[in-house]
């Protein structure tokens, strides 16, 4: 009896740490959507300027190939046609990996 309580306890205690995490990763995933939305969206969700396209796998490939914190870099400096900050004032450095991570993974 008390340890067929114990095993219910312990499911539900199992459930809401999952739950918890689980949201958690969806509300950074939700934030980075919102911050891309709001910037990064602008151009590189059509190619405007030649912007390497969101989801375009293989545009971005070469350019993964310099390396992440030169990507970063980049972004906060500009680059080219790209502006400092990519419209993105608030962003920081940590922003701008998942945002370049969300862009170059397919869609
Ligand atoms: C006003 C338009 C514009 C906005 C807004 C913009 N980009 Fe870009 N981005 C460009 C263009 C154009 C290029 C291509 C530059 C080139 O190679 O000529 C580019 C290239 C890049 C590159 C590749 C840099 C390299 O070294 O080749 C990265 C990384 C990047 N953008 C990240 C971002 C991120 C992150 C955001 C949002 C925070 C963003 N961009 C917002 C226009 C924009």
């Amino acid at each position: 009896m008390f340890q067929h309580h114990m095993r219910g306890y312990l499911h539900a205690a199992l459930l809401a740490v999952l739950a918890l995490s689980g949201v958690t990763a969806y509300a950074a995933t939700a934030d980075i959507e919102k911050k891309y939305n709001q910037s990064c969206a602008t151009c590189h969700e059509i190619g405007v300027l030649g912007a390497p396209k969101t989801g375009n796998v293989a545009a971005w490939k070469p350019l993964l190939a310099k390396g992440e914190q030169v990507l970063v870099s980049h972004t906060k400096q500009g680059y080219k046609n790209m502006p400092a900050r990519g419209l993105c004032d608030s962003c920081t450095d940590e922003d701008y990996l998942a945002l370049i991570k969300f862009m170059s993974s397919p869609n």
